[in-house]
């Protein structure tokens, strides 16, 4: 693989010595010359062999045909977004794009007079607040670190690519948002943004997920072998599907009721757009992998179906201990009981939706309001009627 820090002379080269400057890395050749005419190609250019896109350019290669593309181990130039294979990522990040909000444009006022009353909040609904501050500032950076150093490198489809970068912003203006709660607030920035190091509730999440980049996001990791092709299925489903999908969703309840009781509305008004940004992260990481699953029918077996099965399990246990250690006691008409049975309840909805068995039997949702929100039927009905005001930053109205 070419590094930009690597010396040259590691690379051979084998187009001709007029486009050796194509392949100068940037510090050696600040100016990159244009192609002489003579060099102009008659048939589009193509990476070879490329598993990053900044392979040597091959002149005169074959042009990328549809079936040519594969989420990962792809050959195909990945300079070239169209043509299209994967309609469906390229259509999340065109909503995405649609969706695009600035944590600035949500009115704090009201938050920042109820956080500053001394009886405008309970210490438990503050200590709640704190917490999944605290949690989410870092495990946005984390995700958005996993995304763009580790998972990225290892996709190789243009179309998935361009939505990982706008998933990449979306993190950002996650932890803006976070942040931007933060200072509204007046917080102690250095207790918020150290829980996932000071609180052993936050810190067991953020290093259950640290497991499961450390691999990809090794130089020396490879795919192309059932073993690691195997790896990096897993490494998806630990932060699309548990991560993103299950360890989130404890902090979104808890901000979102407060919402709904009218207090903290500019807080909860950002976990909203925020959820909404993770829900469609979610099951675009959902759709690679059941499209990886295809491709690649043998990575799917049963002891690999037993190994995930185990891991949804270990989540579903975490996150309702980070229940129990953020509400001992039960406040805006939630108590963590009803955690455990909605983490049961949404893991069984994730698994079926990567095609493995449902793994809690019975389970029900204590919080259907939730599934309004996160229903995929609303969220296509949401970005036909909200798209407007979403562009806008107008106030979401509360149902
Ligand atoms: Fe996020
Ligand atoms: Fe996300």
């Amino acid at each position: 693989m070419l590094n930009w820090d690597d010396p040259t002379a590691r690379f051979k080269s084998t187009a001709s010595p007029a486009l050796a400057a194509v392949q100068l890395p940037v510090e050696e050749a600040p100016h990159r010359p244009s192609m002489a005419p003579a060099m102009q190609p008659t048939s589009s250019l193509s990476a070879s062999g490329g598993a990053t896109g900044l392979e040597e350019i091959e002149m005169g290669a074959a042009r990328v045909r549809v079936d040519d593309k594969r989420i990962i181990n792809c050959s195909a130039d990945l300079n070239q977004l169209v043509p299209f294979k994967y309609e469906w990522a390229w259509q999340k990040y065109l909503d995405g794009c649609a969706n695009h909000w600035m944590p600035q444009e949500v009115n704090m006022t009201a938050d920042i007079a109820l956080w500053k009353d001394p009886n405008g909040l309970t210490e438990d609904e503050r200590v709640v607040v704190k917490r999944n501050l605290g949690f989410f500032s870092t495990a946005d950076s984390l995700v958005a670190n996993n995304l763009v150093l580790a998972v990225y490198r290892h996709i190789t489809n243009p179309e998935c690519r361009q939505y990982l970068l706008r998933q990449a912003f979306e993190e950002a203006l996650h932890t803006h948002a976070y942040q931007y709660c933060v200072e509204s607030l007046a917080l102690d920035e250095g207790e918020v943004f150290n829980m996932y190091r000071e609180l052993p509730a936050v810190a067991r999440k953020a290093e259950w997920a640290l497991l499961y980049t450390k691999s990809l996001g090794d130089p020396e990791f490879h795919t192309g072998t059932r073993a690691a092709d195997q790896r990096l299925l897993r490494d998806l489903i630990a932060f699309y599907v548990i991560f993103e999908g299950i360890f989130f969703y404890v902090g979104f309840v808890q901000i979102l009721s407060m919402g709904r009781r009218n207090k903290l509305t500019g807080v909860a008004e950002q976990f909203q757009y925020i959820l909404r940004d993770e829900s469609m992260h979610m099951n675009f990481g959902i759709d690679v992998i059941n499209q990886i699953k295809i491709e690649n029918p043998d990575l799917w077996s049963d002891s690999f179906k037993t190994e995930i099965a185990a891991m949804v399990h270990e989540a579903v246990d975490l996150e309702t201990q980070y229940a129990y250690d953020t509400m001992p006691r039960g406040i805006l008409g939630l108590n963590a009981p009803m955690f455990e049975e909605y983490l049961q309840f949404i893991a069984n909805r994730r698994c079926a939706q990567i095609g493995l068995a449902e793994q809690y039997s019975g389970a029900s949702n204590p919080f259907p309001w939730m599934s309004e929100i996160l229903d995929l039927k609303k969220e296509k009905n949401f970005f036909e009627t909200r798209v407007t005001e979403y562009q806008t930053g107008g106030v979401l109205s509360w149902d």
